[in-house]
Order: C-alpha cells, then structure tokens, then sequence
C-alpha cells in the first residue's frame, strides 16, 4: 500500500496534466454592431484563433447599442481576460470603459472604429479618412464632365469615428475640387442600418420631391441599398441616382453583389483584419514588438473590377473553404491526437498501475499464503487442544457421573443402613427401660445399663439428624405449620437441663422480651430441633462454671413479622474467618471427637426450610452466640401449647446423648487400691470408654484416668505410671504428641505407650509407631488382648528398661522423690567408677554417707531392690553397653563390669533378661 498510492497519485497526475492542457490567453472581443460585416469580422477572429493553442476567444455583439456595448466592456474587464479587442459604438460614450480597462492594465486593440483618447494599446483597421478621401476622389473623376452634380451624404453612426473620419477625408477631397461642381443637397444619419437608410431616405424623398441627387454616398454598402430601396419606394418620377457604398463584402446580399446586378456604383473595400488583429494581439500578449496603428488597404470596386474582384475573391473564398475543410481535419485530427494521446497516458497510467498492482498482489499472496499456513497449523493446533479438551471433559463427564451415580449410591445406602439401624436401636432402647425399671439391680450393673442407654440414644439422635439431612438434602423436607406459643414452648424444656447445669456448675438463662408475643403458625418439631441442636452446642463448648444465655425476641419488619432466637454461650471462640465454615457438611471447628459434624449443618439446613437465616457472633473475650431469624405467621386463635405433656423423644435423646454423667472423680489415684500393683495411666476423651476399660484393668492394676492429652501428659509426669494406654483423636492435644512428649523426656521415656484407637489406616498406625508408641491396638479391641499386651510391655521393660539410664532404678515405686533419684544416681556412680573392683555394702555405704542399714532403708524404699542386687544389675547393664555400644564379646564386657567368670555373667544375665546373652545380641544386636 505504501508504493501504490505514491504510484498512482503520479499516474493521475500525468493524465490529469494531458487532459487539462489549458489556453495561456483569453481574448474578450466587444462587437458595436450585428450584421453581416461584423458576422465576416469574427469569422475571420476565430479562424485565426483556431490556429494557436494558447488563445481563448471569447466574443460579445451588442445591436449598435453604446450602453450595451459598455456593459460587456465592464464583464471582460471584471473576468480578468488577458486582451480586448473592441469595435467602440460611440466614440466619446464607449471612451470612458475602454481607459479604465486600458488602464486596468488589460492590453486594448480597438479597430474599425477609435475612441477619443489614447488609452489603448493598438488600431487596426481600415484608415477611414483615406476611404472618405478616395470616394471623394471617385466621385470627381466620375463627374468630371459634368458641370456641376449635387450629392446626398448618408452618414454612418453619429460620433463614431468610421463616420467621422469618412466624411472628414470625403469633404476635405471634395474641397479639394477646385472647379467646385458639386453641392451637398441632403446629409442624415442611417447608422450604418439599411432599415434607418430606407426610413431617412423615404422620408427625404417625400420632403424634398423636387430636389434631385446625382449621387448618394452612404457610408456603408447597406444604407446605400437602403436608400435604393427607398427610391423604389418613394422616388416617384425623380430620376435614380448613382449609389456609393463602403465595405464591398463579397457575399450574397453584400455590396460586391450589388455592384454586379448594378444596384450600386461603386464601393470601397473594407476588410474586417480579422487576421491583423489576432498577430497584433498576440504580439502584445508573448511581448513581442508591435505597430501601434496598423491601416488595411482598401480599394474602389465597380464594375470595371467587381467581376475580376468577385472571381478572385470566389476563388479565394474556395481555398478558404478548402483551408478550413483541413483546418478542421486538422483540427479534428489534433483533437484525435490528443485524445489518442489522452489514450495512451491513461493506457500508460493504467499499465503502471496494473503492473504495481501485481506486484502488490503478488506480494499479499505471499503474506497471505505464509498466514494461512500459520494460521493452519494454528488452527490444528487449537483443534488438537480442543478436541484434547473434549476428551477430557467427556471422560470427566463420564467420571462425573459415575461418581455421582456411586456417591447417590453410597447416599442412599446409608440412608438405609441409618433407616436399618433404626429398629435394632428401637428395640434395645426399650428393652433397656425396661431393664433399668426392674427393682434390685446392683450398682455395677446399673452403671453399665445406664452406658449402653446412654450410647444407644446417641446413636438414636446421630441417625435422626442423619436421616433429617438426607431428606433435607433430596429436598423432601415439609413445613408442617401449627399454631405454637414458642416462648412457651422453648421455656418448657428448662426442667430437663436442671440437674445437668447444677452438676457442671453452668448458669442458663431465659431472656425474653416480655411484652412480644409468640403465638404463630411454626413448624414445632423443627423449631425444637434447632433450638436443642444450639443449645447441645452451647453446652459443649461452655467452660465449666460458664453461662449459657437463650435469647427470644419479636421483630415486626415487613414484609413479614419474623422472631429472633439466640444462644450464647461463654468460653468459646470463632474466629471470622471460620464462621461461614462451622455450617459446612462436616466441619469441625477443633478435633472435638464428641461432634459429628452435622449438628450445626443440619440447623442452618432446617433454618433455611423455615425461610430464615442464621449467623454466628463470637468474641475471644465474651463468648459466642448462634443468632437465628425466622418468618412466621400470626394465628389468629391459638389452641394451647400441648408440649411438654413429656419431653419429646428427640429432645430427650439430645439431652441424654450431652449427659455424658461421668464423675471425675478417678483422675486422683485410687488410694485404697493395693500399693504393691502395677499403675496404668488411662487418657480417652471418651468417658464411657474410661469407664470400660477402667473396670477391665481394676482387678490387676492401680487404674489413673484423664480425658484429654494434656491432662494426661501432666498425670505421667507425676504419677510415672508403668503403662500409659492412650486414645489418639482427642481434642486438644492428641495421642501422637501425647506420646511423643513421654518419649521425649528423660523423666517418662520408660514408659511403654500403647495407642488405643478407632484409626485404622496404616499411615495413622506408622505415624503412631513414628511417635515413639510401643504398641497400637485398635478399636474395637479384645480386652484380653489389650491385657496382655500391657502385662507383656510391662514385663519388657522390666528386663530391658534398665538397658538405659537409671531412671528403671525407680521402678514401681510411683512418686519417688528426688531425693531417691539422687542417692541411686550416687550409687550408680560408685559403681560405675569402680567398676574393676569388688564393691562390698560397707563400701557402699560409706561413699554415699550413709550406715549399712538406712542405706538398706533407703534402697528398698525407692527400688525394692537389695544393694547387691543393684551393684550387679549396674555391673549387667555396663556390660551389656559394652556389648552393645562398643562391640565387645561377651567375656571381655563381663570381665570389664567386673563379674570374675563367663558363666556367673550368663547366669545372671539369664536372671534379668530371661535370655542368653547370646540370645539377646542376637535379637537386639
Ligand atoms: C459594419 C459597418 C460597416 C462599416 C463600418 C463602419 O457595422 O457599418 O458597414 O464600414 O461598420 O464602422
């Protein structure tokens, strides 16, 4: 695009240039008069014209008319021509516009006729007095016989100069007669008309009818047909005088015409110099040196000469005839030229164009092509990707379905399991009442009925919000409206919670606004469910001794009136941005085993139901409060409120299933169990199960519980139980980090751990082992199993506990001081340092300070273990890290701890780690 338009501007240029060849000069002519002279004159302008490319001729004739005439003088001027050329009507009225265009600077020819000034540029034309001279001079030798002859003048246009200049050259040659023959009888004008010479000359006639003129000179050839005419007319018996003329034109109806058929007598050529007049003008316009006054010939014509004349003139009005025929061949042929020419620029033009444009065509097929090849292998590319991404959003769609189809499965098969769980429950729950009813049940049996009662309403409770979600879910859940006095309602359950609040030291309170009523229409078993399911929240996350606040108002704001229930409770914080989360399916606020993680899901879900809306506040400082909004609609009579005749069932699971009842009781040692026993140290947050395993382990063991991980980890650290069973998912601090911290410390490291737990996945088991359990047993659990596995980790630790460090030396002596620790720490280092030698009691004592008995005393209070017996296990186990630690064989560490052979070290190495030494490497080795 950048080479064509440059290229195509030239192209147009050059056309345009040939095409609009413009004339250089504009000549303006201004005609006086319209008749056949003047028609010859500018026949003559423009064939001479016609012959130069540079002239423009533009001619305007008034009818012998001086203002006319000065009003095309004023256009010419006012078009800015570049020459005139002007025959003046009058010479002093026409005298005035021709100075101004003279002196506008436009370049004047006048001709035929002058002005009275000099303002012009050049004359051309006949000399005027020269042609009144010669008729004169005619008109003398013509009557030159004669006595005297008596003329009539017949002037032309009055002021003109050709009638002016006639008559002046006519009288002056007159005059120059000196036998004075002749007299001028008549002398009018006729304008140069042959109408106003027939009219003048009639009248003439009829005025003067006695007086009779040999000759009548007219100016001009018409005026003396005129006048002839007039004879025919009006002359009567007057005799016909001889006719005088001027101009001689020799065309049909002229005077040379006249003089043959012998109407006139004689007339004096006057050419027009057309042909003068276009070499003067252009003279002056290429500034080329030029006559001021340029005088035509003339000459008398009569019959002597008119036909010679006529013959010549016929002739060389033929080669006329014949010059313009070529001329305008000529013509015709330049104008075909030019055309051709026009042709051949356009042909040029077009031909440049044609080849740029292919150029520039083949240039864009070029790009075109290597854009569509782009473009192509974009294309395939895209419809590559695309159907890539077909595939996979149909194999996404198909995945999408299938598990949709497997989740509405697995949907709808816990529905029915949760539906099938249902009757067995019923029906144990019954039984159960009925069971505890019976009178005489002793107090362990009632306790265990009153756990599985216990257990079975939860489950009863989990499984209705279970079933309650899914039917909200599949959208089948139904408002059942029936007129309810909700304050009444909600206060009627305030009984239930008594004792539950007394026990664990909880403030509830019932706020009111006292003046609202709430009589409306209110679906009870949902509103009862929301309020219960708020209420279960509260009560398990306020702080012991808190306060649990139930709020009720009545809002009145279009377009429906709407109450307000609330439930705060004190202890508890949800940070913002976990508050939209706590309505999620499952969510968790902290890893409370206690919650399932529907119960707040399935009261946004039944508050969404009831076209309402609920929301959380909560602040660290305060506490946190479950606010809900619900529509209803007034009653206009209210049947009484015909809850609580009992608490409804749901309600009384809730309770139940909250209730968890334990008493805490265990969490000091149980003093009155046998001392001499074995501890172990219980952490689950699960009381029922505390319970269970407390009453397995009872007989054989002194039992600790606790029911959270810190708890738990601060009772080992005090208590130094010999087995620590530990549930993992606890909230708070969980089974791993419980573990991991005994392990971690100098002071528990001993203790062997046993992760009791419901996880079942092999990276929960690894993880367990990763933290340092000694044993992982799962849920549900054979208790023998669990029993034995404690009684073997504790039998373990017995024989290879003191492996490591003296902490062993404690053994079972639960609340050692460190005053102990620090007489066995003495001892052991003792021993240690002498190690190569035999090391009596005496010595003993002695070193640590004290006398042979208290440190008897003292020993067997902290180890139950005899100074020698200790003396030897430190000598064991110094052999044993040297078998160990430093790869020695077992005679050469036995030797080195002091023992004097071989197989008083195996003997006594068989004692405490029930195993050869041999044995031993080979297991830990
Ligand atoms: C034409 C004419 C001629 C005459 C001349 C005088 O208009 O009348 O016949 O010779 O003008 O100016």
């Amino acid at each position: 695009m950048r080479i064509l338009l440059p290229l195509l501007l030239v192209c147009l240029l050059a056309v345009s240039c040939v095409q609009q060849r413009k004339s250089h000069f504009t000549i303006g002519v201004s005609q006086c008069s319209e008749d056949q002279w003047r028609e010859r004159a500018n026949a003559e302008l423009r064939r001479e014209a016609s012959f130069f490319d540079d002239l423009d001729l533009e001619i305007r004739s008034v009818a012998d008319n001086s203002e006319e005439q000065i009003k095309d003088v004023e256009y010419f001027i006012d078009r800015k021509v570049d020459l005139l050329v002007i025959s003046p009507n009058e010479s002093s009225a026409l005298t005035p516009v021709v100075s101004k265009a003279f002196r506008s600077g436009i370049p004047v020819i006048l001709f035929d006729r002058k002005i009275d000034v000099e303002d012009y540029t050049a004359y051309v034309g006949a000399d005027n007095r020269l042609i009144g001279v010669e008729i004169g001079e005619y008109l003398k030798t013509t009557y030159a016989g004669r006595p005297r002859f008596n003329l009539l003048v017949l002037r032309g246009t009055e002021d003109s100069s050709a009638d002016t200049e006639r008559y002046e050259g006519l009288i002056t040659s007159l005059l120059d007669d000196r036998a004075s023959k002749w007299q001028i009888v008549a002398e009018y004008y006729g304008n140069f008309t042959r109408k106003d010479a027939f009219s003048q000359t009639v009248a003439w006639l009829k005025a003067n009818p006695d007086v009779h003129p040999d000759a009548v000179i007219a100016f001009n050839d018409q005026m003396a047909l005129g006048a002839r005419d007039a004879w025919n007319e009006a002359g009567g018996d007057s005799p016909v005088p001889a006719f005088f003329g001027v101009d001689a034109l020799p065309v049909p109806g002229g005077g040379l015409e006249a003089i043959l058929n012998g109407t006139l007598t004689a007339s004096f050529i006057y050419s027009a110099g057309g042909e003068q007049i276009i070499d003067v003008a252009r003279r002056i316009l290429n500034h080329i040196s030029f006559e001021r006054t340029n005088y035509l010939n003339t000459a008398s014509v009569d019959l002597t000469n008119a036909r010679v004349l006529k013959l010549q003139l016929d002739q060389i009005d033929k080669a006329q005839e014949k010059l313009d025929a070529m001329s305008g061949r000529y013509q015709e042929s330049m104008q075909l030229s030019v055309v051709q020419r026009h042709y051949l620029m356009a042909m040029l033009a077009i031909l440049i164009l044609a080849f740029a444009l292919m150029g520039l065509i083949f240039i864009f097929y070029r790009r075109q092509q290597l854009l569509s090849q782009r473009i192509k292998s974009r294309n395939e590319t895209i419809e590559r990707q695309v159907t890539e991404l077909e595939e996979q959003k149909r194999q996404m769609e198909v995945l999408t379905a299938d598990l949709e189809k497997s989740t509405q499965a697995k949907l709808s098969f816990y529905t029915n399991v949760s539906h099938e769980f249902k009757t067995p429950l019923t029906l144990i729950t019954g039984s159960l009442e009925e069971l505890m009813d019976k009178p005489g049940l002793n107090a362990p049996t009632r306790e265990a009925l009153q756990v599985i009662n216990r257990n079975s309403n939860k489950l009863m409770s989990l499984i209705s919000e279970i079933l309650d979600f899914r039917t909200f879910e599949s959208g089948q859940m139904r408002v059942q409206n029936e007129p309810l006095d909700l304050r009444a309602f909600l206060e009627s359950f305030n009984p239930m919670f008594q004792d539950m609040l007394r026990r664990r030291k909880l403030k509830l309170v019932f706020n009111v606004s006292d003046a609202a009523a709430f009589r409306m229409m209110m679906d009870k078993n949902k509103i009862e469910k929301i309020y219960f399911n708020l209420l279960s929240n509260a009560l398990k996350h306020v702080g012991a001794g808190g306060m649990i606040v139930v709020g009720l108002q009545r809002s009145e704001a279009v377009p429906m009136p709407h109450f307000q229930l609330s439930v705060f409770n004190t202890g508890s914080y949800i940070p913002p941005e976990k508050r939209e989360e706590i309505f999620r399916m499952f969510y968790r606020m902290d890893t409370d085993s206690e919650s399932t993680g529907i119960g707040l899901t399935l009261t946004a879900s039944l508050v969404q139901v009831l076209g309402g809306s609920i929301s959380v506040e909560s602040d660290p400082a305060i506490g946190t409060k479950f606010i809900v909004d619900i529509p209803f609609q007034a009653v206009a009579e209210l049947t009484p409120a015909r809850e609580p005749e009992g608490e409804s069932l749901y309600t009384r699971r809730r309770l139940i299933a909250e209730d968890e009842g334990i008493s805490l009781q265990d969490d000091i040692l149980d003093e009155a169990a046998d001392p001499g026993k074995a501890s172990v140290l219980l952490i689950d947050d699960n009381s029922d199960m505390l319970h269970y395993i407390k009453g397995l382990l009872k007989p054989d063991y002194r039992v600790l519980v606790a029911q959270d991980g810190e708890k738990g980890l601060g009772k080992a650290r005090q208590y130094l139980p010999d087995v620590v069973v530990c549930d993992i998912m606890m909230p708070g601090m969980d089974g791993y980090a419980v573990c991991r911290a005994l392990k971690e410390s100098q002071t528990t490291r001993h203790i062997p751990v046993i992760l009791l737990t419901a996880c079942s996945l092999d990276e929960q088991k690894a993880q367990g082992y990763e933290s340092g359990a000694d044993a992982y047993i799962q849920k549900p659990f054979n208790p023998s199993v669990l029993k034995a596995r404690i009684q073997n980790l504790m039998e373990k630790n017995e024989s290879m506990g003191e492996t490591f460090g003296n902490d062993w030396l404690l053994g079972r002596k639960i609340g050692a001081s460190s005053e102990s620790a620090a007489l066995v720490s003495k001892l052991k280092s003792h021993v240690e340092e002498n190690m190569d030698k035999d090391i009596s009691v005496e010595d003993l004592a002695s070193s640590l300070g004290l006398s042979k008995a208290s440190l008897y005393r003292k020993l067997h209070e902290v180890t139950d273990q005899s100074p020698v017996d200790l003396i030897r296990l430190i000598r064991l186990r110094h052999a044993v890290n040297l078998i160990r630690y430093e790869g020695r064989d077992i005679s050469e560490a036995a030797f080195k701890s002091g023992f004097n052979s071989a197989s008083y070290f195996s003997r006594t190495f068989q004692k405490y780690y029930k195993m050869s030494p041999r044995e031993w490497i080979k297991k830990n080795g």
